[in-house]
Order: structure tokens, then C-alpha cells, then sequence
């Protein structure tokens, strides 16, 4: 049997570096024999695949994964996908979300899933269904890691995530902090997050980083 293992991607919100650290992410297990692939279940503010998280990760990691297999719904409006999805009439349906993984699943023993915003991000909301980020997690069984920055403020945001997924039962792997610079604040940050979530800082990413600094295997390990 060989079941692939999955990981979901998410952070303490929008822009805060998880496409930039599931590249890294995704590179480091590639490149230690691991046969990871990328997806995400819907992008908003982009023209195209290539120009889009996706294809960013899908170079940058030199996966080399078809277009269509990235991401099932891609939306040119920078908004929530449930608001880009009813501006462009094309409402999100997760039996399309769910099929999509499961292809990948069949090419990849290791599947790492971007999330879309924080964790708080609504997908679909019409008369017909609701969907949340969240049930993208749920449906597809998968372990979280969460993406944060590493300076001020951080605390909050990171205890609000950790609070608002332990609350779900969506579990979490570890965390890894992004934009870090050192120094006392933001070493205090690293303490103050673990002891808080009792959730490990797995690794810490400075501007520009072209490697992360964590083993392969321990990156594999956080998949399920
Ligand atoms: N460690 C980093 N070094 C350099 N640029 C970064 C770093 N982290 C994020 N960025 C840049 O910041 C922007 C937002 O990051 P991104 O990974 O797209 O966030 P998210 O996927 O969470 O919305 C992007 O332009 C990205 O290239
Ligand atoms: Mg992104």
C-alpha cells in the first residue's frame, strides 16, 4: 500500500508568506527524493496558472505538474474566492476540489495544499451551499501547518489560528515563521508562541531564503 500523505498549508492570513514557504517546502522534499506535488483548491487575483501561486510553486520547486492539475478554480478578482466566484458566476463545488486531490493523489505520495487567506476564509456562500476553508481540511483528513510572520504582533495572530483550529479539531503539525530577523522581540516570539499553542516552531524563514532550514524527513514526518 501506498498512500499518499497530505499537508495543508495555511497562515495567520493573507500575504504573509505561505506560497513562498510551501516552495520551499515543497523544493527541500523534492530535492531529497521525496515525490511531493503542489494544489490548491481555488486562487483568486490571478490571470493566469503561471502567474498564479500555483505556477510559482510548480517552477520554483520544479515540480513540473500540468496546469489543470494545480488548481481547479482560478479567479482573476483579488477578493475571498466566495466573492470572486460570484462575480465570475463559477461557484466552487467540492466534489471538484476533492476530485482534483484525489488525481493529484495518484501521481504524488506527498501532496502539500495551499490554503486560500488564513483560516478564516470563505469559499462559497449562496443559497444553494456553504462552504469554508476549513471543510476543504475536513473533508480531505489532512494535518495543518501554519505559516506566520515572525515580528510584532504574531503572538495574537497565532493564538487566535491555533484557538480557532484546536476548537474545529483541525490538527496541527507545527509552525513556521516567516520574514525573521533575530533579535530579542522576535526570539521572545518563537517561546511565547510554543509555550501559548504547545506547538513547535519547526523552522524560521529570513527574506529572501532560498532553503529551508529543516530536514527533509522532518518535513515528510508532518504529512498524513
Ligand atoms: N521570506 C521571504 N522573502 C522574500 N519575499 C517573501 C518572503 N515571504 C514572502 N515573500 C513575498 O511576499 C509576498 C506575499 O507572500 P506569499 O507567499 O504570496 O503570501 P500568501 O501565500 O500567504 O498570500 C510575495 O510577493 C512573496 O514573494
Ligand atoms: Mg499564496
Amino acid at each position: 500500500m501506498n498512500k499518499t500523505k497530505g499537508l495543508f498549508i495555511t497562515a495567520t492570513g493573507t500575504d504573509v508568506g505561505k506560497t513562498y514557504v510551501t516552495g520551499l517546502i515543497v523544493k527541500k522534499m523534492r530535492d531529497a527524493g521525496f515525490n511531493c506535488g503542489y494544489y490548491k483548491g481555488a486562487i483568486s487575483g490571478a490571470d493566469s496558472v503561471a502567474q498564479s501561486d500555483a505556477g510559482y510553486v510548480n517552477k520554483f520547486a520544479g515540480i513540473g505538474q500540468s496546469e489543470d492539475s494545480l488548481v481547479p478554480y482560478l479567479y482573476k478578482e483579488a477578493v475571498s474566492p466566495h466573492l470572486a466566484a460570484k462575480i465570475e458566476n463559477k461557484p466552487i463545488e467540492m466534489a471538484v476540489v476533492k476530485a482534483g486531490y484525489a488525481k493529484n493523489a495518484a501521481s504524488f505520495n506527498y501532496l502539500t495544499m495551499e490554503g486560500s487567506g488564513g483560516i478564516v476564509c470563505p469559499i462559497r456562500h449562496d443559497d444553494k451551499e456553504k462552504i469554508q476553508l476549513e471543510d476543504f481540511i475536513k473533508e480531505l483528513s489532512l494535518p495543518s501547518l501554519i505559516v506566520a510572520d515572525a515580528g510584532l504582533g504574531t503572538i495574537n495572530y497565532v493564538v487566535l489560528t491555533v484557538e480557532y483550529m484546536k476548537a474545529r479539531n483541525l490538527p496541527i503539525k507545527a509552525i513556521i515563521l516567516n520574514n525573521y530577523s533575530g533579535g530579542i522581540m522576535q526570539e521572545d516570539n518563537i517561546k511565547m508562541i510554543e509555550e501559548m499553542t504547545n506547538i513547535k516552531v519547526a523552522a524560521l524563514v529570513k527574506k529572501g531564503d532560498t532553503e529551508l532550514d529543516i530536514a527533509a524527513e522532518a518535513l515528510a514526518a508532518f504529512y498524513e
